[in-house]
């Protein structure tokens, strides 16, 4: 079979002149020949109709040793001309997250040839297209007691169902298939991911759910929680309340399987509040003989108040916290079906007044996490968006046991739509406010 990185297999002969003519000029890193053509927009995101070869795939593409014999120059000035011609594009308004007919995205080719220097400037690009794309959308904005807006949310976030992330490249590409009916420069329709991410909030909340097997699912098959994330829980919880004395004051927002509240609830605290939305969590807290977080745990706590399953959504909770002036030493944030904007709100508007001066705030960190540079990108746009917050974030790298993880519908996704985890590193965040 002929290697799929070579020329002949990126642009075919049946590739439209005008297609074709840029994407040689960016395979072969002809920064001279290239520029003018860039001068009318959209001409950096051309896409080749059958292979999705873009300029910048082609850039970088054409790092392949399998190519270098066909450029001139030695590695590293092959690679020299590859940056100038990729930031170039990007300048000219390339598109730094679109899946060619291989659903890699440029950035995805450059990692696999272990291209740093083109990984990083994909990197960047992607940090400020969604920094752009957030004002864009005015995220902070969203009115959680508007249905519109819950009707668009997706399940960005927590990776645990869009994802998100590539949630963000999920709408991106939506955008992408209104434009091509009208636009034969972008003609390339990308293979349809098997399972889409339709998760929204309002939808979500109304679902049926079922507990089984260490999963938490919803009618949709869509994993809203699974066992196997145990162990992100537990380093989340010591990164939350690091040796600390017993007597922590608690909020968990997001029950699920109840797998961090249990780790929080070993901790002895002085008050644990949970809040949770959805009603068939609520009856298994309730009711479940499995749960431990009934009546009688509420009952159980040093005062009145102190242990409590907050129901509802926590955009309808947590203002009632702040009224009744609740303060917490440990914050963690896991919720399904909300997009990052939700996240984002949480931690600008509400974290710098629940938390307390030392405290510390964490969070389910899914964000893009079915794609590794969309992981990155997000990695970033949290971190201004925390600073703009008034908050400081240290991040640790965990590994990821991907024993049964590493197929859609097998090991621990047998039964889930969707395999919203792919990643072999876990980024976790712990958050303080600025001194
Ligand atoms: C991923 S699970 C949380 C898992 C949990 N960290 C654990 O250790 O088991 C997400 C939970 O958030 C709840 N949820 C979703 N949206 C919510 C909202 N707006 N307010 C409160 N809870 C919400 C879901 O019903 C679900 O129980």
């Amino acid at each position: 079979m002929a290697d799929p990185d070579t020329i002949t297999a990126r642009i075919p002969a049946s590739c439209p002149a005008s297609i074709s003519q840029i994407l040689y000029h960016a395979w072969h890193h002809d920064l001279a020949g290239l520029k003018p053509l860039l001068n009318v927009p959209g001409r950096a995101s051309v896409q080749e109709p059958t292979t999705g070869e873009t300029p910048l795939h082609a850039a970088i593409r054409a790092c392949a040793p399998v190519n270098r014999s066909t450029l001139d120059d030695d590695d590293a000035e092959v690679v020299e001309r590859a940056k100038a011609v990729v930031h170039e594009l990007f300048m000219s308004g390339a598109i730094w997250n679109d899946v060619d007919d291989h659903d890699e995205t440029p950035a995805c080719i450059a990692e696999r040839l272990g291209l740093k220097d083109l990984y990083a400037l994909c990197v960047g690009a992607g940090v400020r297209a969604e920094l752009l794309f957030g004002l864009l959308n005015g995220y902070e904005q969203l009115d959680s007691d508007d249905e519109d807006s819950d009707e668009e949310e997706e399940k960005g976030q927590e990776g645990k169902g869009e994802e998100n992330i590539d949630a963000t490249g999920e709408k991106e590409e939506e955008e992408a298939q209104i434009i091509v009916d009208s636009d034969p420069d972008r003609a390339f329709v990308p293979r349809k991911k098997a399972v889409g991410p339709d998760v929204n909030s309002a939808d979500y909340l109304r679902s049926s759910l079922t507990y089984s097997d260490g999963k938490l699912v919803d009618s949709s098959q869509n994993g809203v929680m699974m066992a196997w994330e145990t162990s992100i829980m537990r380093a989340s919880l010591t990164s939350l309340l690091p040796s600390l004395p017993p007597g922590r004051r608690i909020l968990n927002i997001g029950f699920g399987m109840g797998i961090i509240d249990s780790m929080f609830a070993g901790t002895q605290p002085s008050k644990h509040h949970i809040i949770e939305a959805h009603p068939a969590v609520l009856s298994h807290i309730a009711t479940s003989p499995e749960s431990r977080f009934g009546p009688e745990w509420e009952a159980s706590g040093p005062s009145a108040g102190a242990f409590k399953v907050h129901a509802g959504r926590w955009q309808d909770v947590v203002p009632q916290l702040l009224d009744q002036g609740e303060l917490y030493d440990a914050i963690y944030f896991d919720t399904f079906g909300e997009d990052y904007g939700q996240l984002r709100m949480f931690f600008t508007e509400y974290v710098p007044a629940l938390l307390e001066e030392q405290g510390r705030f964490g969070f389910f960190n899914g964000l893009g996490a079915d794609r590794k540079i969309c992981y990155d990108v997000y990695t970033q746009v949290v971190e201004m968006h925390l600073s703009d917050a008034g908050m400081d974030v240290e991040w640790q790298e965990l590994d990821v046991d991907m024993e049964g993880l590493q197929k859609e519908g097998e090991g621990e996704w047998q039964g889930v739509k969707r395999r919203y985890w792919t990643l072999d590193k876990y980024r976790l965040p712990t958050c303080t406010l600025m001194g």
